[in-house]
């Protein structure tokens, strides 16, 4: 059940959900330890949950926001590094692309998937110097975020002008049929399935707290509002089954 209120003046991803974490401040260690304790899952999971789309879509929107051949990337919430793989895989220079991440565990296997530079960190407090990076990608975490506008201001502050901001993420689906496919498929099968296929509860806890967190995100008219209060132009959305969300902004000039 969520709250209405989670915070001051600032845009939370989704209101506090009850019974994970006592107030705001504990989202990120709540995050961190979730992810610490399922990292070995997530890769697994992910290749059959996604039905064997997720590189491809994740490469096709890298493309779609325009990265090539000699950019540098952040990518944010690297994880594994499944979005970073694809972005390594258009860019071509493994020094080019850097990824952070709050969970240590997911870091190691990112690590041993991909050898590109990684560093422990937040989104809202990245640990980078200014204007480092042509694109600042984030898949699939911006509903971990304390703070959308802080995690924003950190991106545009390491972007060099007029870099790229790519955001993956799912959110809410509009309609009613894909709400009821989405409910049972997300919020029911894949909960269950991730029990049965690696028998570890905690599993199962990431992806009930998954699909908790997808029905009760912002509207992406919220998260491109927060982009462009943030300091990006040309902030758009794309679409893909009322469920998978592309949003790219340019880093408007100071
Ligand atoms: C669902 S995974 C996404 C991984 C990867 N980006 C992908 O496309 O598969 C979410 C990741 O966000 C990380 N995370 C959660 N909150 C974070 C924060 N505030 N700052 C940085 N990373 C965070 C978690 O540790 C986890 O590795």
């Amino acid at each position: 059940m969520a709250s209405n209120h989670e915070g001051q003046g600032r845009t939370q991803p989704h209101p506090m959900i009850a019974g994970y974490y006592a107030n705001p401040a504990g989202r990120l260690t709540f995050a961190r330890d979730l992810f610490n304790r399922t990292a070995q899952h997530y890769d697994p999971i992910n290749r059959w949950f996604s039905l064997g789309t997720g590189a491809w879509y994740r490469r096709w929107c890298l493309k779609l926001a325009g990265l090539r051949s000699g950019h540098r990337v952040v990518d944010v919430a690297v994880g594994t590094g499944l979005l970073a793989r694809e972005a390594l895989a258009i860019t071509g220079d493994r020094r080019a692309v850097v990824g952070v991440d709050v969970s240590e565990a997911m870091l190691a296997i990112a690590r041993t998937n991909l050898g590109i530079p990684l560093v422990q960190g937040a989104a809202e407090a990245l640990p980078l110097a200014d204007s480092v990076a042509d694109f600042v990608t984030m898949g699939y975490a911006l509903r971990h975020v304390a703070d959308l506008e802080a995690a924003f201001r950190e991106a545009r502050r390491v972007l060099r002008p007029s870099g790229t901001l790519l955001l993956l993420e799912i959110s809410a689906p509009r309609r009613k049929l894909t709400r009821i496919l989405a409910s049972a498929y997300i919020g029911g099968l894949v909960p269950v399935l991730s029990l049965m296929t690696t028998g570890d509860p905690r599993a199962r806890a990431l992806m009930d707290y998954h699909w908790e967190t997808i029905v009760n995100s912002v509207p992406p008219d919220v998260i491109m509002q927060a982009m462009r209060d943030s300091g990006f132009r040309e902030v758009g959305c794309r679409t893909e089954i009322d469920l998978f969300r592309c949003y790219i902004g340019r880093k408007a000039d100071a």
